[in-house]
């Protein structure tokens, strides 16, 4: 399957292709794949524009109406499976295997999202709470926060926007988002099926954009709420330059594994092999750091090593393949970069480490400073690093040595164990008996530190998406 010579871009609701601007390639293969169109910072205010003008259709659409939209892109998404699992694969170099994961994923964000848009509810408030409150009651109901601004990244085309565009339809807010310029296609491939849908004039655009074109979906005051999912540099930048809006940040990490000593190590293997090497470790919440107990971590070693030297690494469009390419041969080569400064300040690399254009060997290290960028930084890539703790607690300060938060895996049984990490952990969520990498479409995602503010997961970008409005009731005297 080949990707359409051009994909046009959607601008309140309409396709239009106003140039092919933007070469987007076969990320294994380097070849063009696509052309899309650039929009221009007058585009981007035409949507805007007509984002603001669908505000209060959007807002009158009634619960059983945005459902219907929401049911319809599921079904049109199962229907096209294969050609989104293709497409991912071709522009973002995803695995096959990965790629049909990421669809089923983005098939169960808008299927939660249709459920979820028709039991939005407010609640009833009791305001007798002193004497000269009595007769006073209240209600609160949650109103659609307005016209949104999205901005989602290159690693999950597909399910990453759909974690911006779902909750948008379900809370009833028009929206522009600007995907990736590695990746736009994805973005535009559920901008096809938005355009079959009776969504009111002017509640969409999906506008592919240069970066230093895109200044409006941050600054312009219109927008009521900026999403963006990304890097720390980029996003906390953004925040400073959003003005009065709410600002939702879903950022990296350097997330951390524990392997305790009662681990069962060969499930444990099976699941850190994923967390760390699946889609290259091109993933905030992939496995970068593995912190196993001192009494298992040799029996541990050995099983690691030898399930990362048997991953096959190619093409992304075979069944086979585990490891793909990276994003682009610069990314891997910063990387590569990462591991020769982390071997020269006397860390072991225990095997991979060898890169050919955006081809970099799954690699394991051990003993490395956790100062040094490839420990402390976000890798983004198929490198992870072991060492080594004594008892419990110190894995815990491994763990919150780091300045992100986005999510830990705890292996072990011991339930006292289990609750002290979620006490103790600095970290949007903590996963027991498993990877940090753990994540379906209805949980609260996101970080604390430089990971991030506030939550995606439907139910949750749905209440950032909304504010509550109250309504104050008096029973006059005698009545
Ligand atoms: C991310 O990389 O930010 C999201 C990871 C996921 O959705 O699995």
């Amino acid at each position: 399957m080949k990707l359409d010579d051009s994909y046009p871009f959607y601008l309140a609701n309409c396709p239009e292709s106003p140039n092919t601007d933007l070469e987007v390639t076969d990320k294994y293969t380097g070849e063009v794949a696509t052309r899309v169109p650039l929009a221009s910072p007058e585009d981007i205010d035409r949507a805007i524009a007509s984002a603001v003008g669908a505000t209060k259709p959007m807002r009158e659409l009634a619960p059983y109406e945005r459902q219907a939209v929401l049911n319809h892109c599921v079904a049109r998404f199962e229907q096209r499976y294969d050609e989104l699992a293709m497409s991912l694969c071709i522009e973002a170099g995803k695995p096959i295997k990965d790629a049909r994961g990421e669809v089923n994923r983005l098939i169960d964000t808008f299927r939660i999202a249709a459920e979820e848009s028709v039991r939005i509810t407010g609640e009833v408030l009791n305001l007798e709470i002193s004497p000269r409150a009595r007769g006073y009651h209240g209600m609160v109901k949650p109103v659609p926060i307005g016209p949104c601004s999205f901005i989602s990244p290159f690693n999950f085309p597909l399910n990453l926007a759909a974690h911006k565009i779902a909750p948008a339809i379900a809370a009833g807010c028009p929206f522009i988002l600007k995907p990736a310029s590695l990746t736009p296609v994805g973005a535009l491939l559920i901008g096809q099926v938005l355009a079959e849908t009776d969504l009111p004039a002017g509640a969409f655009s999906i506008l592919p954009c240069r970066r230093d074109g895109a200044d409006l979906f941050t600054t312009d005051e219109r927008l009521k709420l900026l999403s963006f999912t990304g890097s720390p540099e980029v996003g906390w930048k953004l925040k400073q330059r959003a003005g009065k809006k709410p600002v939702i940040l879903e950022l990296g990490g350097n997330a951390a594994v524990v392997v305790d000593e009662d681990a069962d190590l060969q499930d444990a293997v099976e699941r850190i092999l994923i967390g760390a090497f699946y889609q290259s470790g091109q993933s905030c919440i992939g496995v970068q750091r593995i912190l196993v107990h001192a009494a298992v971590i040799d029996a541990f070693r050995e099983l690691l090593v030898d399930a990362t030297r048997q991953l096959k690494m190619g093409d992304p469009k075979l069944e086979e393949t585990f490891i793909g390419p990276m994003i682009t041969a610069d990314e891997a080569e910063r990387l590569e970069s990462w591991i020769a400064q982390a071997v020269e300040a006397g860390g072991n690399l225990l095997c991979g480490g060898k890169r050919e254009g955006a081809m970099l060997e799954a690699t394991l290290l051990e003993s490395v400073p956790s100062h040094l960028d490839i420990c402390a930084e976000e890798a983004f890539g198929p490198v992870a690093v072991l060492s080594q703790f004594d008892d419990f607690d110190q894995a815990l300060a491994m763990v919150n040595d780091s300045q992100f938060g986005l999510q830990a895996g705890i292996f072990t049984r011991d339930w006292v164990k289990v609750q002290r990490a979620w006490d103790e952990l600095e970290v949007g969520g903590v996963v027991i008996g498993d990877i940090p990498s753990w994540r379906v479409d209805n949980m609260p995602y996101g970080g604390v530190k430089e990971s991030g503010l506030g939550r995606e997961g439907v139910r949750y970008a749905i209440a950032h998406m909304s504010e509550p409005r109250l309504l104050v009731m008096r029973t006059p005297p005698g009545e």
